[in-house]
């Protein structure tokens, strides 16, 4: 007597109805980058098939995503002017201030979530206050604070802080309560490791540190341990989503957290993991389409339930083709 798998394998009728995890456009966030200037939907050399874009041409954008049927976005913004405290990024006529504006006029019904930070909007590009040369954390969490509530005076509906300073979560839930936004949600970037993945994106966002690296605020990428005591901080200091990034290779750590906790799960399919299987695809080392959704459809089996990723519109378009 053995095992017969085979048996529910046979037809794909009987897959389908064996099948533990799929993959929706439900489950997909867009990630936009919104630049200064008039006329501009440029496509971002690192990420292609992803576009920087000025405000005036989001209706473009809008419409591409109605298409697709995606539902929300993230929105990153490329300043034009930089300085040691990222005055930009709280700016009320700032490029993402400006961006959630347009974007709420063009579509009352988008959800737009925003990435609290400051590595593209300070000089020196690191996610906070220097002093001397190593991150404020303290300091730091007043702009934080800034920063979130600007986004939600514009209109946002989702802030995400992924600068990955101590007490952020707690600071920014006390400023958004305080100014009326108690029902805001906060999606932590809670588990962010100091990735090599993150390449493509600090080349599309201008947002490499000039001077060392993010270790002494991202996540170590040898531990686990240390990621659940991150999430947990965050979840008492009131996070509504946690989040852990980059996915592919800390799927395990997604896995632990959906063992452990209860309440929503995104994982950032990042700029690295999406520009590895575009340009194998492109070289016809693999195909692209399939192993795309392999990898978003990994993602929910580890225990997700949302994924911001590169990948949102072509994965909603082969979808439907699926369908
Ligand atoms: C920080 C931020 C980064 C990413 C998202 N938010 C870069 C970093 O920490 O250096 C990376 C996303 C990606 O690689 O796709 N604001």
């Amino acid at each position: 007597m053995f095992r017969r798998g085979r048996r529910l394998r046979a037809n794909s009728a009987i897959r389908s109805l064996v099948r533990e995890n799929s993959l929706s456009v439900d489950d997909f966030i867009y990630p936009v980058f919104v630049v200064e200037g008039k006329d501009i939907k440029r496509e971002i050399s690192s990420l292609k098939g992803n576009y920087h874009w000025s405000v005036d041409r989001l209706e473009e954008l809008v419409d591409e995503l109605n298409e697709a049927k995606i539902k929300s976005v993230i929105l990153f913004g490329i300043p034009e002017h930089k300085d040691c405290v990222g005055s930009e990024a709280y700016n009320e006529n700032g490029i993402v201030q400006k961006a959630i504006r347009r974007l709420r006029e063009l579509s009352p019904e988008l959800y737009i979530i925003t990435d609290v930070c400051m590595c593209e909007y300070t000089d020196h590009g690191h996610c906070g206050i220097l002093n001397d040369h190593d991150v404020n954390n303290d300091k730091t969490l007043v702009y934080l604070g800034e920063i979130a509530l600007s986004h939600a005076k514009a209109g946002a509906d989702m802030v995400a802080p992924s600068d990955m300073m101590d007490g952020r979560i707690a600071y920014i839930r006390n400023v958004l309560d305080e100014n009326g936004y108690e029902n805001l949600p906060i999606m932590s970037y809670a588990a962010k490791y100091s990735s090599a993945f993150y390449g493509p994106f600090r080349e599309a966002a201008g947002s490499a540190p000039s001077f060392g690296d993010r270790k002494s605020y991202q996540m170590d990428p040898a531990n686990s341990r240390e990621a659940m005591a991150e999430i947990e901080a965050d979840l008492n200091e009131g996070a509504d989503i946690i989040m852990v990034k980059p996915a592919m290779s800390y799927l395990d750590i997604v896995r632990e957290a959906r063992d452990k906790i209860n309440v929503p799960i995104c994982v950032y399919n990042v700029s690295g993991e999406y520009a590895m299987v575009k340009n194998a695809g492109e070289a016809g080392l693999i195909n692209e389409k399939l192993v795309a959704l392999e990898m978003l459809l990994s993602m929910k089996r580890a225990g997700a339930k949302m994924i911001i990723t590169y990948y949102a519109l072509e994965a909603a378009k082969w979808l439907k083709e699926e369908e």
